[in-house]
């Protein structure tokens, strides 16, 4: 598909070609959890991250381990329950009021669930524009208009065509990419988009990951992508973060997470990823484990040590009593359990 090289600021701001670029992102020991009927669930304890500038990083992990609410914590969607998520210098925990909506700007979300994420009963055009409305900008309702179809032609739709239809009116993929305009419309230096490709077939996955290839390119985006499925972030990020049960257990960059994995729980998701092929199965070869059990235990409450030792082929007693630092074991590379595969190697 041609995409027209997208004027998202437009004359009146020219300013963004002074801006810095884009953004590095930094969480710092974040925790998040929920106060329920049920008890405390604990769905993202302690996590450290850095996003160097320009980069893509995967969080990745199963279904419950926390990836959306460590992304919904990075935009203060609700605030996180400690810990500093730093955009540059500003540390957006620490905003609130005026301040806060002015500093979102700079990081905006594509949320997990494209159809679902976009008011229905509200025309595209309407939801494109959104952030704009709640931000003002400088030139009113004109200038609104001029963004919005902006950026809709950025992702590839038409804005007399889409702007006055409704999300039921869409495919999947269509919607994605409102749901990209929407976030892209109010020029971010962070993205973060929450499993863009789950929920669409196979073929369609492919267009919206060039897209984000392409947007990300074009507006020198700092990222953060989401998903369950390594096989999918494989191409697209520098940097791969897995999750287990709101703990980072292994970090590194994409090429040495999948060729060495050092966290038995990476070797069993890379092992159990259908669509990895042949490459990594041979690369992994006889060190492919498998889990003493398929159970996830519940973030209510939290094997106490390492998370992953009920399911952990090479769990001692060690693992029970100490929860495993995140420790550097290469430049880059780092791994938080007591007995790291990279040590039999
Ligand atoms: N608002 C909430 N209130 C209570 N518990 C919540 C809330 N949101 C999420 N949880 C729980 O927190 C844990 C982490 O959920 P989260 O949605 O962040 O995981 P996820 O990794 O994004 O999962 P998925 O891959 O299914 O999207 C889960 O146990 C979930 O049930
Ligand atoms: S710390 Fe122990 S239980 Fe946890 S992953 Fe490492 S070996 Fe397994
Ligand atoms: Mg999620």
């Amino acid at each position: 598909m041609t995409v027209s090289p997208p004027d998202l600021a437009g004359p009146a701001a020219t300013e963004t070609a002074d801006r810095p670029a884009d953004a590095k992102l930094v969480v710092d020991a974040v925790t998040v959890e929920y106060h329920t009927r049920k008890g405390t669930v604990h769905a993202v304890t302690d996590v450290s991250l850095d996003v160097p500038r320009g980069s893509t990083l995967a969080l990745v992990g199963e279904s419950g381990c926390g990836k959306s609410s460590l992304g919904r914590a990075m935009l203060q969607l609700p605030r996180p329950s400690s810990g500093r998520v730093m955009v540059d210098d500003t540390d957006l925990c620490a905003l609130s009021g005026s301040s806060l909506k002015e500093a979102r700007k700079r990081i905006q979300m594509v949320f997990q669930d494209p159809i679902s994420s976009l008011n229905p009963r509200r025309r595209v055009r309407d939801i494109v524009a959104e952030g704009l409305e709640i931000q003002g900008v400088d030139g009113g309702r004109e200038e609104i208009r001029r963004r919005v179809d902006a950026a809709l032609e950025a992702v590839g739709l038409d804005p007399a065509h889409a702007g006055d239809r409704r999300p039921s009116e869409f495919s999947g993929g269509q919607c994605q990419r409102i749901a990209l305009a929407r976030a892209l419309v109010l020029e971010p230096e962070v993205l973060v988009c929450d499993e863009p490709v789950s929920a669409l077939d196979v073929s369609v996955q492919a267009q919206i990951l060039n897209l984000l290839e392409e947007m990300k390119e074009r507006y020198h985006l700092t990222m953060v992508f989401i998903s369950h499925d390594l096989s999918v972030v494989h191409n697209i990020a520098d940097r791969v973060a897995v999750m287990y049960l709101g703990m980072v257990c292994e970090v590194a960059d994409t090429e040495t997470l999948y060729r060495a994995p050092a966290h038995p729980y990476t070797m069993l998701l890379i092992s159990s990823a259908p669509t990895l092929g042949g490459t990594l199965a041979d690369t992994l070869g006889e060190d492919s484990i498998t889990a003493t059990s398929s159970e996830l235990p519940s973030p209510l409450n939290p094997p106490s040590g390492c998370r992953f030792r009920t399911r952990c082929p090479r769990a001692t007693e060690l693992c029970a009593a100490e929860r495993p630092p995140l420790t550097t074991i290469t430049p880059g590379h780092q791994v938080a359990c007591h007995h790291p595969l990279q040590e039999n190697r």
